[in-house]
């Protein structure tokens, strides 16, 4: 196995565990937002939904896992990196001004941290209850409506997805990068593409809070 040390310590290893474990966590993702859309037929499609996959017993832990797995490479891998990164200069630039980075690169650390920080509060509303007002193990349509009716917690999922578009779109251009399977170096098409699947991943997760505060959803 040392030739997995050796991969895993090299910066291009480590970028490659990046795109690969982004492109489990995108599938997850558009899979999750698509499911959620549901809420939109009703709340008998939703609850039907959820729980054919909770049915699904082992094989749904066995998704867990891989998820689980998947996040803690990609953030060890993103955190490994930007020590790097400092190791490099360690005294930062006495004047920074952006030249070929967009606003999506930029944030990529604070929006990896906002998207870490929404996962955690996530898990503890929807999927424990532990952070929810009125939790039922059967009723996810309602625990979405109820958990997203006060506006405090319905603007932190609309920042969180902000995070996440931002995120998806700057992830998915280097992604493809690190992959190599953009083959002329100014071809605009996977950046278009990118751009889209982070709009669509948006635009999907966001409706619901703002379905829900408008008052769409209830
Ligand atoms: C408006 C946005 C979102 C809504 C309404 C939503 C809704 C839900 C609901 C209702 C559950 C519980 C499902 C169940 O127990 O049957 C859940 C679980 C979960 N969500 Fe979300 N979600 C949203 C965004 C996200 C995002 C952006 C991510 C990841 C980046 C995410 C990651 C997860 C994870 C990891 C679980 C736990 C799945 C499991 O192991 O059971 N969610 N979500």
């Amino acid at each position: 196995m040392s030739w997995l040390r050796t991969f895993w310590a090299s910066t291009v290893g480590k970028k490659t565990v990046m795109a690969v474990t982004g492109i489990m966590l995108v599938g997850f993702v558009v899979a999750h937002m698509l499911g959620n859309l549901q809420m939109f037929i009703g709340a008998e499609a939703m609850n039907k939904y959820a729980a054919l996959l909770k049915s699904t017993g082992e094989l749904l832990w066995v998704a867990r896992a891989g998820l689980l797995v998947a996040a803690v490479l990609h953030i060890t891998a993103a955190y490994q990196l930007t020590m790097i990164n400092r190791a490099a200069r360690p005294e930062g630039y006495a004047k920074q001004e952006p030249q070929a980075s967009t606003l999506a690169s930029r944030t990529m650390r604070l929006g990896g941290v906002i998207l870490a920080a929404f996962i955690i509060f996530h898990l503890g509303h929807f999927t424990t209850g532990t952070f929810h007002p009125a939790f039922s193990e059967t009723g996810v349509y309602g625990n979405v409506i109820l958990g997203l009716r006060s506006p405090l917690v319905a603007g932190f999922y609309v920042l969180a997805m902000a995070a996440l578009g931002l995120h998806l779109f700057h992830g998915a251009w280097a992604g493809v990068r690190t992959l190599g399977l953009r083959k002329r170096s100014a071809d605009p098409m996977y950046r278009r593409l990118s751009m889209g699947l982070a709009l669509v991943v948006w635009a999907g997760f966001t409706a619901i809070p703002v379905a829900v505060l408008l008052g769409i959803l209830n």
